[in-house]
């Protein structure tokens, strides 16, 4: 954990300079208690349409400019890890309800992102049964794998679906850029003689020290990533879509990718550069230097908040009642324009937010015990990024 530490107040020092915050007018509008007293008071989640509809959390991004471009709304799914429908149903009705609600927008999305762990294990059957489900919806869809959808077969049965992994385009004023920071996994496998179910076996869990530090975004396509931005004016709107986050958050739970170094050095000349990623499983929102981060919500199931790292939480959020499918999950909805990011989370829970720190996820350590692994010594992260 010490060598965590170091490795973070190096990244605070490096990229953290002071004064340095993502483009004038950003802030973030928490607009919980108002929808709690909503929720407490009649009507309730009836008053937010046919599907108990929840922002816990509006990330309101850049000022509103007169005579900015209009606005126009995109819609993200991820982290749906679709088991086979007789394995696992729950999973399916939850990747079914996020695309009914999608589709039932009005004005429709632009276009939908999927961003990844559309499958559990990389099975065929749960890929062609993911894919099934979201060609329902009758909108342009852009999709970045996640590592439950490699690893059984490296990316064939994904890419023979979802095509590239990586991709970039303008809309409205906005350069789109979805990443894959999934696939560049050093060998962990073919010196211990694992077979490919073996290999995927240790992507699906969260504390995963055999697979090591997967998750990353290589050189070819940071070269790509810069190639790409070369024409864009530097106080444009870069939204960056990838699985994992780009800065550290936590890495003993694969939450960063190991070269954001590199992706930040690329990323910092542009003053409005907005992440979008999945692979958290929970709200989170972060800056660094000129980057805005934030976390987007799981159809499956959530992840507890990492006991400690960046960044530290200043609300705490309420376990997950395990007997409830729905709770802490969802999808989200961004309106977005030229000036602006607004992020709706649509989770399917009515309270989020704790008041006391009990079970609150505020790495108190009242009901998580993080002990340290092996491997956290072993990591080739602490040494030169290959
Ligand atoms: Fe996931
Ligand atoms: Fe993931």
């Amino acid at each position: 954990m010490d060598e965590i530490r170091r490795e973070r107040m190096e990244m605070d020092r490096e990229l953290r300079r002071p004064g340095e915050r993502p483009a004038a007018g950003i802030g973030i509008t928490r607009r919980t208690f108002l929808h709690r007293s909503i929720l407490a008071g009649a009507g309730g989640a009836a008053a937010f349409g046919w599907f108990p509809l929840i922002n816990t959390l509006d990330v309101s991004l850049g000022a509103t400019q007169p005579g900015a471009a209009a606005t126009f709304r995109v819609a993200w799914i991820s982290d749906n890890h679709l088991y086979p429908k007789e394995v696992n149903g729950r999973f399916v009705d939850k990747t079914v309800r996020a695309v009914k609600e999608v589709g039932a927008l009005n004005p429709p999305v632009d276009f939908l992102i999927h961003g990844g762990d559309l499958a559990q294990l990389g099975d065929p059957v749960e890929l062609d049964l993911g894919a099934g489900i979201l060609k329902e919806l009758k909108v342009k869809r852009y999709h970045i794998p996640g590592e439950h959808d490699w690893y059984l077969d490296m990316g064939q049965k994904w890419t023979a679906l979802f095509g590239q992994p990586n991709w970039t385009f303008d809309h409205k004023g906005v350069r789109f850029i979805g990443l894959d920071t999934v696939s560049r996994g050093p060998d962990y496998w073919t010196a211990k003689k694992m077979s490919p179910k073996e290999r995927m076996g240790h992507m699906a869990t969260l504390d995963g020290s055999v697979a090591g530090a997967w998750a990353g975004v290589g050189r070819d396509q940071l070269e790509w990533l810069q190639k790409v931005l070369a024409d864009w004016p530097k106080d444009k709107p870069v939204v960056v879509f990838s699985h994992n986050p780009l800065y550290e958050y936590y890495p003993p739970w694969n939450f960063w990718v190991r070269d954001w170094r590199e992706v930040q050095e690329v990323l910092k000349p542009y003053s409005n550069v907005t992440n979008i990623h999945g692979h958290t499983h929970q709200v989170v929102y972060n800056e660094i230097g000129k980057m805005r981060s934030i976390g987007m919500l799981a159809t499956s199931w959530p992840w507890p908040y990492a006991p400690e790292g960046v960044p530290a939480l200043t609300k705490c959020m309420v376990r997950v009642d395990p007997g409830d499918f729905y709770d802490g999950v969802g999808w989200s909805r961004l309106t977005m324009s030229a000036a602006r990011v607004d992020n709706e989370y649509m989770m399917w829970r009515k309270d989020v937010l704790a008041d006391s720190q009990v079970d609150s996820g505020c790495a108190d350590n009242v009901n998580q015990v993080v002990h340290p692994r092996v491997a956290d010594r072993e990591w080739p992260y602490y040494g030169a990024y290959k």
